[in-house]
């Protein structure tokens, strides 16, 4: 994928994506941005699952994540097609650091294993890649087994352990991915 003009528009826009499938038989998807009322149910659900859940985290907390459009972070509800309330929510923070960071990703579980994760994170690579990013950044908690292995199938490779970021005793590990080959950053 070529990297996008200087004139064209950047990536991570509060707008609406449509996900390509990965796979067969893979139901629609699109992300759109966080309706106001949407927030607080989001919130309130995602608060009650793991990692939020473990530590714990405040519903207000993730809450206002959702509300958030400024400040170069977008956050997109996960939908998808004939179902009226979103099952998910992912927040991307870009520019980060020579990169996007994808701050926030969560699914409702009735919908998990089925490579809705996956195509998020491939949207994620896909508009970095059209802006010409060379990494992208994502947290896992250091307890998240299932979302580190996700993270590491897709080329994220640990790169520090935030120790008592969020929680004293718990690291959040940082992860990256490289969009181009080590060795061949331009001078
Ligand atoms: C992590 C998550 C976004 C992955 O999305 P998904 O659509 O379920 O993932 P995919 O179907 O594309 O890929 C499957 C992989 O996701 C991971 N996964 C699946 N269910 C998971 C869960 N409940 N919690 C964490 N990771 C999970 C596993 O690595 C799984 O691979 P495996 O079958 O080999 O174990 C989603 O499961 C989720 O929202 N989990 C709860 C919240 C969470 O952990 N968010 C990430 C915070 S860093």
């Amino acid at each position: 994928m070529s990297a996008r003009s200087p004139l064209a528009a950047p990536p991570f826009r509060a707008e609406r994506y449509q996900l390509p499938c990965l796979a067969a038989g893979q139901v629609a998807v699109a992300l759109s941005p966080v309706q106001p009322h949407e927030a607080v149910d989001l919130a309130a659900w995602l608060a009650a699952i793991p990692p939020w859940s473990t530590y714990p985290v405040e519903p207000a907390h993730l809450e206002s994540l959702f509300r958030m459009t400024a400040g170069g972070a977008v956050a997109l509800a996960i939908r998808i097609a004939d179902v009226p309330a979103p099952i998910g929510v992912t927040v991307v923070r870009s520019p980060w650091l020579i990169g996007p960071y994808m701050q926030f990703l969560g699914l409702a579980p009735s919908v998990h294993g089925q490579g809705i994760g996956t195509r998020v994170l491939s949207w994620m690579e896909a508009e970095a890649t059209l802006a010409g990013a060379p990494n992208l950044w994502i947290c896992a908690t250091g307890f998240n087994d299932g979302a580190q292995r996700l993270y590491r199938r897709y080329g994220f490779e640990t790169v520090a352990a935030l120790d008592d970021l969020i929680q004293d005793g718990v690291p959040e590990l940082l992860m990256r991915k490289r969009l181009r080959p080590k060795g061949t950053v331009k001078k």
